[in-house]
């Protein structure tokens, strides 16, 4: 018995990093998993790989900034899988510049993917969810949605959006059985934060002097999604923080020499 049998979950930004690794795992635990990313080579192989190893996956090419992109994402899953119960909006991307080096474009670059992004995901999903009578949405924000980073201005304006607008689904979709929360992630190890100008200024470094002094793995975040789709039934509108405790304050004396 699978924790999420007989139920459909979209992931958005599911071709590689975290949204594979929820894939994955959601598929082991028995929902049929619609994987959407402007990656379409990756996509088709986790798909394939997913429906190889027993599990019920489905690709298609979703670009989280275009409204009908994910219209017709929604509607694909609908057809292939019944019914519509979970959506994780995953997908994002980072840049990094200052504010006074950056353009208008640079900046609605992220905020297209990172914050419009999780609205018009939202927007498509709520009519399934509603149909399904009720289900969970899922917000990857980020510890930038709690706190500021140099050189991460549009980045950090997004995911404190990202933050916000969860906290209002889940007031707005309560009385129809929708749970909405917002994942904060710290440094995880995926391709983003490979990236070398992002690691060599980012947490990806500072990770290294945190309470927990390591980088998070992507099973990890997937696990924590995995709960609160699962058994998180009475928790709505609520930040989940999985940062290794980077937040938790400064290091100024570690713990060991
Ligand atoms: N890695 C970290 O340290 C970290 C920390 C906090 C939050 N996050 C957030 O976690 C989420 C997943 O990131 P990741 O670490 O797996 O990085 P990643 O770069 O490996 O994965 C991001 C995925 O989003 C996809 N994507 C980008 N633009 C898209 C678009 N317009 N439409 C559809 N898909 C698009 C990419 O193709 C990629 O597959 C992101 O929202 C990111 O901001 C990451």
């Amino acid at each position: 018995m699978g924790k999420l049998d007989g139920q459909v979950a979209l992931i958005s930004g599911a071709a590689r990093g975290q949204g594979e690794a929820q894939a994955r795992l959601f598929a082991r635990e028995g929902a049929a998993v619609a994987l959407g990313d402007v990656l379409e080579d990756d996509g088709n192989r986790v798909a394939e790989s997913i429906n190889d190893t027993g599990g019920q996956a489905m690709f298609q090419r979703l670009d989280v900034t275009e409204a009908s992109s994910w219209t017709s994402m929604v509607g694909e899953t609908v057809s292939q899988f019944g019914r519509l119960d979970i959506v994780i909006n995953n997908a994002g991307i980072a840049r990094l510049k200052r504010i006074e080096d950056s353009s208008l474009q640079e900046y609605l670059e992220v905020i297209m993917v990172n914050q419009v992004g999780v609205w018009l995901g939202m927007q498509a999903a709520i009519p399934a969810l509603k149909e399904a009578g009720g289900g969970c949405i899922i917000n990857t924000s980020s510890t930038a949605g709690l706190e500021g980073y140099s050189g991460l201005g549009a980045y950090v304006s997004s995911k404190f959006a990202v933050r916000g607008m969860t906290k209002v689904a889940a007031m707005e979709l309560g009385p129809f059985n929708i749970r909405v929360n917002s994942v904060h992630p710290g440094p995880i190890d995926t391709p983003m934060i490979r990236d070398p100008e992002l690691s060599r200024q980012s947490r990806g470094e500072l990770s290294l002097t945190s309470p927990i002094p390591r980088a998070g793995h992507v099973d990890e975040v997937a696990k924590m999604m995995l709960f609160i789709a699962a058994d998180a039934t009475y928790s709505t509108g609520a930040e989940f923080l999985i940062d290794g405790g980077v937040t938790a304050g400064t290091m100024i004396a570690p713990g060991t020499d």
